[in-house]
């Protein structure tokens, strides 16, 4: 499959010329100051490459998949299993058919939660999550434990923020299904040696899934190599459109599950007297599936191909080494998540300020930040806070911006003074 356009590899990573990819980047708001977009977390913003991927789409070939018999149904038929190739190459799977797409990473753990449940989780079996996830690592299993009597197990984590690792074995046990686990936190910005825990886990029979909807912007993903069993992503974080995500899950395992959800596509035949199923990953594709967001999706991850994971990687962890060091400089700052192995994320409360005081202060400065509990209530409660102020990373970002932010904070201590 020919990427569909492709970027100078060799080349230094040259962060202005990157953010010319991105229109947005140029807008001003609160009355004309520059954006310092440092809410990537949340969600990135999307290069002019995937923009014209989405428009080539709706302009050039707009068609159902996997339906018609007619030349724009093959285009787009077409364009959706190279969109499938690409997130397959992406994350290194074995097998183009071990990627499903879904709305967003949420619904990819709701499906294994759901499917991979109902194939191998009884009353009294036992799931275990760490205490650093986020709600859509969490909320799904535990309503798989109300639906089935089973227990949800926590792996706790350190005052840095890191899990505790000897306990992992321990909580292991007979009963234990199934171990989900972030690779890189929302919240506290720690990337878990998710190699590790795998190993572990598959020593105790258990399968695992990875959240890794922060982590596949911000540095090479090998499912093969990490040897999870599932692993999620979602399109709008990865640079592409919202409303698509997807699930890597092993063909044996995907085999294995029945159905999610019914509808078109995912059936072989259907009688009112009984229905049989596609073969995947169309058996987890019921209904029209979200073709745009497919199309911009390869065309965000041949984008980041082009560019080189690691060359990303490299840049932002420059970029969180210097955002570390402003922000310590700032009187009365506390971070929040000082793992060893960190990417991308700077939380962090002020004290005597609010976190939400602190976002619509800098916001007037013209930083968009996120502030609020990031959808990991238990990590607040873990370090006996509300909420944080949180500046996340992207491949556009430079250290002027991280300057503004630090001027930005200079102003709410004015403010607060
Ligand atoms: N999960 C996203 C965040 O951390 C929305 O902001």
């Amino acid at each position: 499959m020919k990427p569909a356009f492709e970027l100078d590899r060799q080349a230094a990573f040259d962060v202005q010329r990157v953010r010319e990819d991105f229109p947005i980047l140029s807008r001003t708001v609160r009355g004309g100051r520059p954006l310092v977009y440092l809410d990537n977390a949340a969600t990135t913003q999307k290069p002019r490459q995937v923009l014209d991927a989405l428009a080539g789409y709706y302009t050039g070939y707009n068609a159902n998949v996997h339906r018609g018999v007619h030349q724009l149904s093959e285009e787009a038929t077409a364009a959706y299993e190279a969109g499938r190739l690409a997130v397959s190459r992406f994350l290194n799977t074995r097998d183009p058919r071990e990627i499903v797409f879904t709305r967003n990473a949420t619904e990819a753990v709701n499906l294994v939660a759901d499917s991979f449940g109902r194939l191998k989780v009884r009353a009294g079996d036992e799931i275990l999550v760490s205490a650093m996830e986020h709600h859509s690592n969490i909320v799904p299993w535990q309503m798989l434990c109300e639906r089935t009597g089973a227990r949800l197990r926590v792996l706790p984590i350190t005052d840095r923020g890191e899990l505790v690792l000897d306990e992992l074995a321990g909580l292991l046990t007979d009963r234990t299904r199934l171990l989900a686990v972030t690779h890189l936190s929302n919240a506290l910005g720690t990337v878990n040696p998710v190699h590790e825990i795998v190993e572990v886990a598959h020593a105790h029979g258990v399968a695992v899934l990875v959240d890794g909807a922060q982590a596949a912007y911000h540095m090479p993903v090998d499912v093969q190599a990490i040897g999870c069993d599932f692993y999620v992503i979602t399109g709008h974080k990865l640079y592409g459109p919202t409303g698509i995500g997807a699930l890597y899950g092993r063909l044996d395992w995907l085999e294995a599950m029945p159905p999610y959800q019914g509808g078109g596509d995912m059936i072989a035949s259907v009688t009112f007297e009984k229905t049989t199923y596609n073969a995947v990953p169309a058996k987890f594709e019921a209904g029209t599936p979200h073709i745009a967001g497919v199309v911009g999706l390869r065309a965000a991850v041949e984008y980041l191909t082009a560019l080189g994971m690691e060359r990303i990687a490299a840049h932002e962890h420059e970029l969180l080494a210097y955002g570390t060091e402003v922000l310590q400089a700032v009187p009365g700052l506390r971070l929040i998540g000082t793992a060893r192995q960190k990417a991308s994320i700077l939380s962090f409360v002020l004290d005597g300020v609010h976190p939400h005081d602190i976002g619509t202060i800098v916001d007037q400065e013209g930083v968009a930040i996120r502030t609020g509990h990031h959808c990991a209530q238990p990590v607040m409660q873990r370090f006996g806070i509300p909420a944080t102020a949180r500046a996340s990373l992207a491949l556009y970002n430079t250290r002027e911006e991280l300057d503004a932010l630090a001027r930005a904070l200079a102003r709410v201590r004015e403010v607060f003074s």
